[in-house]
């Protein structure tokens, strides 16, 4: 499984903890930046996490910003993706479950660390549901292409 990840400025502590940790976990993660505290562009980074998810290059996607909204914004203009910025455990698996999403978003002065990995591994370890879901995925992913 290999995942995409990207951040700005204001994300790239957390960023760097939540990709030791699927390291650690045997994911293989492509980093696509910021790559230090320097302050830099949100859309820049995530844009480049986006396309690599919504290519297929990777599987899945995970973005960390200040708040993590503008990253969550960026990603989801990119065709084909549904990221959810997610800030509590039981989000983070109701977003896998029903919204089948491939990318997550953080803000890192939002939570903490130790709320944020644990968010992760929900995200990532939780199953689509499909079934009754399927339709509604499919009515928003329609809008993309109308
Ligand atoms: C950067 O100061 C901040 O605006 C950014 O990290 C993010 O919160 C934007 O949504």
């Amino acid at each position: 499984m290999k995942i995409a990840v990207a951040c700005d400025h204001g994300g790239y502590r957390l960023k760097n903890v939540l990709m030791e940790e699927m390291v650690k976990q045997g994911y293989e993660v492509i980093d696509f930046g910021t790559y230090s505290e320097e302050s830099c562009d949100y859309p820049d980074f995530a844009a480049k996490a986006a396309k690599a998810v919504a290519s297929g290059d990777c599987d899945k996607g995970v973005v960390v910003c200040g708040t993590g909204i503008g990253v969550s914004i960026t990603a989801n203009k990119v065709k084909g993706i549904r990221c959810a910025l997610v800030h509590d455990v039981f989000s983070a698996k109701a977003t896998r479950a029903h919204n089948d999403t491939n990318m997550l978003a953080m803000g890192q002065r939002v939570i903490g660390e130790g709320l944020a990995l644990e968010i992760l591994n929900a995200w990532l370890h939780t199953d689509y549901e499909g079934g009754r879901h399927d339709a509604r995925i499919e009515k928003m992913m329609k809008l993309e292409r109308e």
